[in-house]
């Protein structure tokens, strides 16, 4: 099989000047590449549900619940999700997000793995734990593809299973 990391292509300039995106789009695409991807982001976890993080943590988050006989959770950025939500918002260098989940998405108790294509300030992610926990339900671990390390959003997680399967 191809090296799966390979097929992360890095775009300059996107979507600003001085940015260099990591373009996960290859890899998605390459089955072998794909499977082994899903596969690494759950290993060695037992879970309830697998929470993923509007866009691109959906197209990873979805095919690990199913390889675990999990269910599927979406957190979304406000105003996409149509029953009654909690939110939780975070600082962007300029300004602010809010991401939701339905209230009722998740059950007190229930074990989670919150899944996301990039770790970047950790911003996304910390608000996504808080709102799980706000739920009731428990984090098990946070599961990324791809940790940018130099942003250190790792810190923003600070007592939780953090794993990344590549980290540049
Ligand atoms: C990206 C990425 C993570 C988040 C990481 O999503 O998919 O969700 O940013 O950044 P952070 O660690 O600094 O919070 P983006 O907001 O670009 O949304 P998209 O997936 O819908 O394009």
């Amino acid at each position: 099989m191809t090296d799966w990391i390979s097929l992360i292509r890095d775009i300059p300039d996107y979507p600003k000047p001085g940015i260099l995106f990591k373009d996960i789009t290859p890899l998605l695409a390459d089955p072998a590449a794909f499977t082994k991807v899903v596969d690494g982001l759950a290993a060695g976890y037992a879970f309830d549900k697998v929470v993923g993080i509007e866009a691109r943590g959906f197209i990873l988050a979805a095919p690990v619940a199913i390889r675990c006989a999990a269910g599927f959770v979406p957190v979304r950025k406000k105003g996409k999700l149509p029953a009654e939500t909690l939110e939780a918002s975070y600082d962007l260098e300029y300004g602010s997000a809010t991401v939701e989940i339905h209230t009722d998405a998740l059950a007190p108790g229930e074990r989670v793995l919150i899944v996301d294509d990039v770790l970047a300030t950790g911003g996304t992610a910390a608000a996504t734990v808080d709102l799980v926990r706000r739920t009731g339900a428990q984090v098990v671990a946070v599961s990324f593809l791809m940790e940018l390390s130099f942003l250190s959003g790792r810190e923003r997680l600070p007592d939780l299973d953090v794993r990344s399967l590549v980290t540049v």
